[in-house]
Formats: structure tokens, sequence, C-alpha cells
């Protein structure tokens, strides 16, 4: 007799979902689709030929230390090099705050891991990161979602929500995944007080703040925290946790993120990280190492914020040219997505059908809201990737969505 393994699930498992966007990327993989879906970096822009030579030195000069085991807290030139990276960003940390991970994805489940017990509130914005959701789901989150707008986190409605006591803040200062929008300087003091008046933590998720096109850097949260709070106690204490990756900077087939947090939490993060897979792979992160060091890192940046500036910018050229003047869109900064807004009444998951059959996709928005967060708000509104298509595929694209969205404005089951 079979086993019957669905009676056997753990508890946890009962509401999980497969990501919206795994599925999507299924269907859209069909050569004749022009997909604005995925949140993938161009593949033109990584460094081959520095990771062929790289692989060929590590293998050479080092060969027994990268294809060995090592330390849960991850390869200690990495992680000063990390250090010394995230310094020029005012975010003066030690390697013993930095722990190496299997790519930001997996520092959002140990997070999960570390603080949410079932039915803990996590406040996150509206739209989120959708795997930050899928993270805490599996740990019972419960959520309090808190609107943006073009400024990123609405601060002015913070207070009232910080009043239901978090556990803590899931936030994306720079460019938003999915919004595209970026949190101004002055909500960022707001939050960072806030944060410290009601006592909630904050997790800062920065993966594409290198990836800067137009306009000042913003200090990170962390540092804000840092310098207008504690004053002279050093990285031992914080209300921030900081993450990012080298996904958009290098490639994210190297699954290499990294949590930046006082030492306390770093010591009880790698607790949870050897039970989860001992450590992120010693040969990768050696391998990253070598292809980082010299400053390459920061030429490479360079290299890709030309390229994607490019992409940003003829979406949107093809956005302003091609779409009905009902349509508005951010304008992202930076990073890899922008945020479309229908008119009311229209739903993005039609619109996806029709567009696929305009042989164009793109992710409906309703998957980046918290369950219980304005649920229905999320269907008059899709994310476009601009990173991953060349100029003349975005131009197409735009077209083609353009020619699905007059479609559906012209449906008789759309009420506007
Ligand atoms: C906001 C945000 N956080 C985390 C991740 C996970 O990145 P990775 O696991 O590739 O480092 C992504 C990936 O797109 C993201 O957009």
């Amino acid at each position: 007799m079979s086993t019957a393994w669905k009676s056997r699930y753990a508890l946890r498992t009962k509401d999980l979902k497969s990501s919206t966007i795994r599925e999507l990327l299924k269907i859209t993989q069909k050569p004749e689709i022009i997909s604005f879906a995925g949140g993938l970096p161009a593949p033109d822009v990584f460094p081959l030929d520095r990771f062929q030579e790289a692989c060929r030195r590590v293998l050479e000069l080092n060969g027994h230390q990268a294809l060995q085991y090592g330390a849960t807290e991850g390869y200690e030139p990495l992680r000063e090099m990390i250090a010394r990276h995230i310094a020029r960003y005012g975010i003066k940390a030690k390697a013993d705050n930095v722990l190496i991970t299997c790519g930001s994805q997996q520092a959002l489940d140990l997070i999960g891991k570390l603080f949410i017990n079932a039915g803990d509130r996590v406040l996150v914005e509206a739209p989120t990161y959708l795997g930050a959701l899928q993270a805490f789901d599996v740990y019972g989150a419960e959520y309090v979602s808190v609107h943006t707008d073009h400024d990123g986190l609405r601060t002015d409605l913070l207070e009232e929500r910080l009043r239901s006591g978090p556990k803590f803040m899931y936030v994306l200062p720079n460019f938003q995944n999915p919004g595209g929008t970026t949190l101004s300087e002055g909500r960022r003091h707001q939050l960072v007080l806030l944060a410290d008046k009601y006592g909630i933590p904050i997790i800062e998720d920065d993966p594409y703040g290198q990836l800067r096109y137009e306009g000042e850097h913003l200090p990170p949260l962390v540092v804000i925290d840092r310098e207008n709070l504690r004053r002279d106690e050093g990285y031992s204490i914080g209300n921030v946790i900081y993450l990012s990756t080298f996904s958009k900077t290098l490639a994210p087939g190297l699954r290499l993120g990294w949590i930046v947090a006082p030492p306390d939490v770093i010591a009880k993060l790698v607790q949870l990280k050897q039970g989860a897979d001992l450590h992120t792979s010693t040969f990768t992160q050696v391998v990253a190492y070598e292809v980082a060091k010299d400053n390459f890192l920061d030429e490479h940046v360079k290299l890709i914020r030309k390229v994607y500036r490019e992409r940003r910018d003829v979406m949107l050229e093809s956005l302003k040219k091609y779409f009905p003047p009902e349509v508005t869109w951010t304008h992202p900064q930076g990073g890899l997505f922008l945020w479309v807004t229908l008119p009311e009444g229209m739903d993005c998951n039609k619109l996806f059908q029709t567009a696929l059959n305009e042989n164009v996709a793109f992710v409906p928005g309703d998957c980046f809201y918290a369950r219980n967060g304005f649920d229905n708000e999320g269907c008059r509104h899709m994310r476009l990737n601009f990173s991953y298509g060349q100029p003349e595929q975005i131009r197409e694209g735009i077209r083609r969505l353009s020619v699905a969205i007059k479609m559906q404005l012209r449906s008789p089951h759309v009420n506007h």
C-alpha cells in the first residue's frame, strides 16, 4: 500500500500556494511571447570571462579550500569585502556583523524562522515583495499592510498600524519590487523615529540600491537609525537588520546574499542556518570573491546601470507613446520594475489572458498584496520588468500590451 503523503503534511503547509510568478514564468517561456513578467537580470551583462578566469584561478590556487565544507557565517574574505563595500554607503559594519546566505531569499526565510510565531503580525508595504510573503507565510505570519505612493511607504499612516504591535516591519526603501518607488529621505527619518518610538524593529531589504539611474543616493534606514539614535554605540545594537545580494549586481545563479545585523542576532541566525544547509556553497563564495575583488564589482555595476537605464527609458517612452491616457505608471529612479495602474473596473487577471493572446506577458498586481491587505486593489495593477528584454523587444512588447489594454477597455464588462 502506498503512503498517503498528503495526510502527513505539516499544518504549516496548509495554506501554501505556489508562486504566481513561477507559474506564469512557465507559460511565458514560449519564444513568441515577450515577457515583462520575470525579475530577471539581463544575461548579456553577466561577466562570463571574469567568471571563467576566476574559476580557473580558484581551482588552481585555492581548490582544496574552495571544495571543502566552510564556516556557517560564510567565507571570511568575502564577509570582509562586503563590510568594506557597504561602509561606502555609511553602513559601518564589521565582518562579524555579516552572515552570507543562499540569496536574500534565504535571509528572509531565516528571519521568518527567528522572529515569527504563528499568528504574529508583520507590517508590510502594500504592495510588497511576493517572495517575502511566501517566506513569512510558512511561519504563520499575519499581516498589517500600509499603503505606498510615489514616495514609497505612507509614513503618515504608520503610527496607527504600529499601535497594533507588529513583530517587525519589512520595508524596501530603494526602487521597490514591485512598485519601482523610492522612499523619500524625509519619510526614511520618520520611519526610523517611529520604529524607535514604538520599539518595532525594521528589516530593510535592499537588493537594488546600487542600481540607481538618476537622482541622489539616499541614506539606508540602518544608517539613519545608527547615526541619529545610537551615537557611539557601535554596531552591537540597532533597530534595523539590513539585507542585500549579489543577484542583481553579479549573477542570481550564484545564490549569494547577506544579512547585516548585531552580533547576537547573527549568532542566532547562524544556528538556524546550520540546520538549514550548514553553510552557503564555499566554491561559489570563493569564486564570487575572486570575481568581485580589485574594484571589479564597482566597474561592473557602472555597466549594468548604463544598460538598464537605457531599457527603463525605452519602456517609459514606449508607455507614453502607446498606452491610452487613462493608464498611469511609476517612474522608477533605479531597479528593475515599474508599476502600472489601470482604470477602475479593469481586472489585470483578465487582461493577462488577452495579453497572452497578443504574445506579451506581465505579472498581475494582486499577488503582491498580503492576505487581508487591500486584496482587490491589486487587480488594477501590473508589474513590468525592464531589465531583461532588449530595447527593440521592450518597444514591441509595450505596443502589444497597449493593444490588449485597448481591447479590454472596449469590452462591455469593464465598468468605468
Ligand atoms: C525585494 C527582493 N528581496 C529579495 C529577493 C531575493 O533575491 P535573491 O534571493 O536572488 O538574493 C528579491 C529578488 O528578486 C527581491 O526583489
